[in-house]
């Protein structure tokens, strides 16, 4: 079965063709993050009239690059929540044209069930159930994957996002947007052992995640240093933090795992690229004896491929859906549309 996926839920427009739900054809991406640069992060109607300018000749270049025309098609995907919502309209209403006028069926698709499918397209012998960690700009959970549509939450974060904390942290030191990328290139020439992060915890919610106290403590950091005109290391401070941020993350997640009796672990989301976090995630599933999936770099960020691998599991699943399909800024991971 080939479906045509397509995203718009951030700032990267894309079109995947996948086959069978494991096998790429074809996936092209049009960042627009040169242009949010300038202003420190994404602006909102900016993101949806750059969609609304490439998402044809992006999903023309994906069917291109296929090799396919829509006759070869058999349904049309698309990334429906949560992210921002002119962005995401921009894609659901093109799918829903593309449904509409091909009479092929329309599978809207959860973000984050895109992103942990991210790991089907590489690792063919990967099957539910398994615990994956999802760390993104928005989002940081430890969900369940029961199976290929069915999630249970055991963990997630009660204000900053693990990617939304990386770049922050960032952006004080001066780094461009996104500056997640920027801090994990930094810190590999640092000391992670140079300065002392707090390790916040969340009082009834041992896998809950509090990353706020974090990025505060690096701010004020750095404030103190400026004041007294004291000149920091930099890289010392990447590398620090982003242990500190890297540790919380694995103690949590691999707690669920012991806990639920899982063994296998898998990375999900856009900080899924972070170095450290694969190799301290790798370091400690093979002392623990836990079998670890990661991505793809090129599978780490925002991509349709993803969305079209786990609009292969939903259709087999029946969550097809009509011309009344609507997107939305937030929607729960373990909610069907
Ligand atoms: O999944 P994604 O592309 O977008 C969302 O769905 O939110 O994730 C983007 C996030 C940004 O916060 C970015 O800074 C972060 O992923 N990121 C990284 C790295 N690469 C991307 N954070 C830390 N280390 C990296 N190597
Ligand atoms: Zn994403």
């Amino acid at each position: 079965m080939n479906i045509l996926a397509i995203e718009s839920s951030c700032d990267e427009t894309a079109a995947a063709v996948v086959k069978d739900g494991r096998d790429v054809l074809s996936s092209i991406v049009a960042s627009q993050v040169e242009e949010h640069r300038i202003y420190g992060g994404v602006v909102p109607e900016i993101a949806s009239r750059r969609h609304a300018e490439a998402i044809s000749i992006v999903t023309s270049d994906a069917l291109k690059e296929a090799n396919c025309t829509l006759d070869d098609i058999d349904a049309i995907a698309v990334t429906a929540a949560p992210g921002l919502i002119g962005a995401l309209l921009v894609g659901v209403n093109f799918a829903k044209g593309l449904s509409m006028s091909t009479g092929k069926p329309l599978i809207p698709v959860h973000h984050l069930r895109g992103h942990i499918a991210a790991n089907y397209l590489a690792h063919k012998d990967l099957k539910p159930p398994f615990l994956c960690l999802v760390v993104s700009c928005g989002h940081s959970h430890i969900v369940k994957v029961n199976d290929y549509t069915n999630f249970t939450v055991f963990g997630r974060t009660r204000d900053d996002a693990a990617g939304e904390c990386f770049d922050k942290a960032a952006r004080a030191m001066g780094m461009p947007y996104p500056g997640g990328i920027a801090l994990d290139k930094l810190a590999e020439e640092g000391d992670p052992r140079a300065y002392t992060f707090p390790r916040p915890h969340v009082e009834g919610s041992p896998y809950d995640f509090s990353f706020s106290g974090l990025k505060t403590a690096v701010l004020n950091l750095l404030h103190n240093a400026e004041q007294k005109g004291e000149e920091l290391n930099k890289a010392d401070v990447c590398a620090s933090f982003r242990a500190r941020v890297v540790d919380i993350l694995c103690e949590n997640t691999l707690a669920v795992a012991k806990e639920q009796n899982i063994n296998t672990i898998v990375l999900a989301g856009g900080v899924s690229a972070n170095k450290e976090l694969r190799r301290q995630m790798e370091a400690r599933c093979k002392q623990q004896e836990f079998n670890l999936f990661v991505p793809p770099l090129c599978y780490c960020g925002d991509n349709a491929a993803m969305i079209g691998s786990q609009a292969y599991y939903e259709y087999q699943a029946g969550h097809t859906t009509g011309p009344e399909l609507n997107a939305a800024a937030t929607m729960p991971i373990t909610e069907d549309f």
